[in-house]
């Protein structure tokens, strides 16, 4: 969709359709809407006056102007009550404008940011967030279909109202920004959708690469005959069990300045897990496609990056791999040497992402960075614990721990901390490895967590369990039922503060 900015005036703008956000109980125009009520004589009041528009949150009320306006038709959109506003609910409400103008068949619309002017929030961030809202809500996964079912087309041009022409370059980088990077969330959601037959680990590396050279990033991936002479028993482990051979793809953002903080980004790859000899039941089992979305989020991450020019030194590191059972797999008793030379013994083969992330972690620590992040879909636990709307948290940078909740609070990709009591590591001691690769069910989440952060070298940590929120059943206002994208925009929001650790700004 292309996106314009104008510095036109709201009564002299002409299209098919505008949108005008307002919030609930708005009796009275003010601001730009009563200019906007004085140029039409009262059109706008006596809509309003109807009492048909109640203003709830992503409530819309189309009226043709029938002349009254330059514009066609109007789009009330309603934000809710005013006490209630936040930014997500901005983003949130837009998506649905955008989808109603969908589903009304209009090709171009406009949008006020000045209608209803919210308590706190910049113009920038207003037009940020209002980009996001429509460009995520209108997404759609194509599927794969002989034929193209029945659907509204797409509007193709959406113009941006922020009322004035200083305005119009206020706004100018963030919505650039916002483009680029719900564009980069798209993708995302594109590779997290594609069934596992089609997004092997071998298919996952391809796009990585072809996404590294369109956009310029330096990548490497790994083949099975190097990851095994490296010596990553983990990820070697895991594979064993699938004709597919393993990846491990390797991504690398370099900042303009070379003394800027290295951050390395670590995603879990799985592309199917079946659970392998200890196998998952089969309902549902075939979501098991979503257990590469954190790898996915990953090169999301590197690649919004690397188009932003952010400030920062990034390398992605996913490793991919299937979790199947065969007369090759991995079994419970193995015992795996991974990269780190520490063992493990496999209690369930069904905890494979924790030893796949466990050399991963390994290979990161060689690019020397200031700080780990991982991504990971590593337990249903979390998912009991904190629903599939937040992201668990648990790590040792605890300023980074607090920057990332603030990121998450202005994204609307929430996380919440997990604690890592040393006591608790007792759950995953074995009498025969270095560690067990599974304790049972009580602190599910946590134990995955303590698993890896043996594997952290001590540095600056962080681990997302994004099992919960990278996959929605229902639809929600700008993550249509699938696939949502989870963790770019937090990542891309932290990463934009951050300036090392110790440092004091992130
Ligand atoms: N990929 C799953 C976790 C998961 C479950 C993600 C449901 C999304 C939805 C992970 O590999 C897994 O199977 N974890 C086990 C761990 C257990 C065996 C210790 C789990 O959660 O049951
Ligand atoms: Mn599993
Ligand atoms: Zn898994």
């Amino acid at each position: 969709m292309e996106i314009r900015i104008t510095g036109q005036r709201l009564w002299t703008f002409r299209s098919p359709l505008l949108v005008l956000p307002a919030f609930q109980g708005t009796r009275r125009p003010e601001g730009d809407l009563k200019s906007l009520d004085d140029v039409s004589e009262g059109w706008i009041s006596r809509v309003l006056a109807s009492g048909d528009f109640r203003g709830k949150w992503g409530e819309t009320l189309v009226q043709h102007t029938f002349g009254a306006l330059p514009s066609k038709r109007v789009m009330f959109l309603g934000l809710g009550e005013i006490d209630k506003w936040s930014l997500d609910r901005w983003r949130g409400a837009l998506a649905r404008a955008a989808q109603a103008a969908r589903r009304l068949g209009v090709r171009r619309f406009g949008v006020s940011l000045k209608a209803s002017p919210p308590p706190s929030a910049s113009l920038e961030e207003l037009a940020g967030a209002a980009v996001e809202g429509m460009e995520l809500g209108l997404y759609r996964f194509e599927g794969i279909r002989s034929e193209d079912p029945e659907k509204d087309p797409d509007p193709h041009e959406v113009t941006l109202l922020p009322g004035t022409q200083k305005g119009r370059t206020r706004i100018d980088l963030a919505v650039r920004e916002a483009r680029l990077v719900s564009e980069t969330v798209r993708w995302v959601r594109d590779l997290v959708s594609e069934p596992a037959n089609r997004m092997t680990p071998t298919l996952l590396a391809e796009r990585a690469e072809e996404m590294a050279r369109q956009w310029g990033i330096k990548h490497r991936v790994l083949d099975e005959d190097d990851i095994a002479s490296l010596g990553m028993g983990g990820l070697l482990g895991v594979a064993s069990g699938s004709k597919e051979p393993p990846r491990l793809i390797v991504l690398e953002h370099e900042a303009d300045d070379p003394r800027a903080p290295k951050v390395a980004l670590v995603g879990k790859g799985i592309t199917f897990d079946s659970g392998g000899i200890s196998l998952k039941p089969a309902q549902k089992m075939d979501q098991m496609k979503t257990d590469m979305a954190g790898g996915a989020a990953v090169l999301g991450v590197i690649q919004a990056a690397a188009r932003l020019r952010l400030p920062v030194n990034l390398v992605g590191v996913v490793p991919a791999t299937e979790n199947l059972p065969s007369g090759k797999a991995y079994k419970p008793g193995d015992v795996l040497t991974t990269l780190s030379g520490r063992t493990i013994e496999v209690t369930n083969t069904d905890a494979e992402g924790r030893v796949i992330l466990a050399d991963a972690l390994s290979y990161a620590l060689r690019f020397e960075p200031d700080l780990l992040i991982d991504l990971a879909t590593l337990t249903g636990a979390c998912i009991v614990a904190l629903g599939d709307r937040i992201a668990g948290m648990m790590g040792n940078a605890s300023e980074v721990l607090e920057a990332l909740r603030r990121a998450g609070e202005s994204t609307g990709e929430m996380v919440w901390p997990l604690p890592l009591p040393e006591d608790y590591e007792e759950y995953i001691k074995s009498e025969v490895a270095d560690m067990k690769n599974s304790g049972g069910r009580d602190a599910g989440t946590i134990q995955g967590g303590l698993f890896l952060q043996k594997f952290v070298g001590g540095k600056p940590w962080v681990h997302l369990d994004v099992a919960g929120p990278v996959w929605t059943e229902k639809d929600r206002p700008y993550a249509p039922k699938g696939a949502t994208g989870f963790g770019v925009r937090l990542l891309v929001a932290f990463l934009k503060g951050f300036r090392g650790i110790g440092k004091g700004s992130v």
